[in-house]
């Protein structure tokens, strides 16, 4: 075998190049977001009394299954009450409950969801709240 040494140096580059990109954005890049929770109605409540239908970890991890729940309870049963583990009620509704606390759905859905690459088809019907539409949509 000849010029071996040249083949695994070029190969060596190679990699190096390829993955640079990697290497330099590592850290950096996609930071996971933070969702914001900074909406009006939510600054209407109490600093303690600033939270959500159920506490943030089950919220974070199980909100998808919460509000199928919440379908499946208000159009299947009829029944739009909803009892918390703290027993304090709420009207289910995707619309006039969820999306009234987090009307900034761009800065808090989405970006959650683009970063995780999931998109909801909720919104072909659900109405979404009325943001100013930032720059890059004008
Ligand atoms: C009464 C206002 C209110 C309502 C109604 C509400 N939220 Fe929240 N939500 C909050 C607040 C405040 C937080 C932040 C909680 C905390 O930091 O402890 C939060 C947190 C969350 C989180 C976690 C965010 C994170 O940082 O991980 C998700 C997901 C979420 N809400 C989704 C929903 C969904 C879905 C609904 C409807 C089923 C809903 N929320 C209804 C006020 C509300
Ligand atoms: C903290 C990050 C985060 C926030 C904030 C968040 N989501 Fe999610 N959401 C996720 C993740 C992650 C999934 C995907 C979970 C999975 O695939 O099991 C998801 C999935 C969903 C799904 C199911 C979609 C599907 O196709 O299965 C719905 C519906 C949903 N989110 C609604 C909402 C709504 C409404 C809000 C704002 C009120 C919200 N989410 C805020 C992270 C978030
Ligand atoms: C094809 C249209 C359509 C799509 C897509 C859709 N929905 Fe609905 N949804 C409806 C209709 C119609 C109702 C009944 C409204 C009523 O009776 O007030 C409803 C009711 C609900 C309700 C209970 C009542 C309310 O006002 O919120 C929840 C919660 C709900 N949908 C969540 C979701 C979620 C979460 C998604 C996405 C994963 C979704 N829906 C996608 C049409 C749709």
């Amino acid at each position: 075998m000849y010029d071996a040494w040249k083949i695994l140096v070029g190969l060596a580059i190679f990699v190096a190049l390829f993955t640079a990109a990697f290497w330099m954005n590592a850290g950096k890049a996609a930071p996971v977001p933070e969702p914001k929770i900074d909406t009006p109605e939510i600054k209407k409540m109490a600093k303690a009394e600033r939270k959500c239908v159920e506490d943030k970890h089950f919220m974070r991890t199980t909100h998808m299954q919460l509000i199928n729940h919440w379908r499946d309870q208000a159009l299947r049963d009829g029944n739009r009450d909803y009892i918390n583990k703290d027993g304090k009620k709420y009207y289910i509704s995707l619309q006039n409950t969820c999306m009234k606390c987090h009307s900034n759905k761009k800065d808090f859905c989405d970006k959650c969801h683009d970063y995780t690459g999931v998109s909801p088809y909720c919104w072909d019907c659900h109405i979404a709240p009325k943001e100013e539409p930032k720059r890059n949509e004008l």
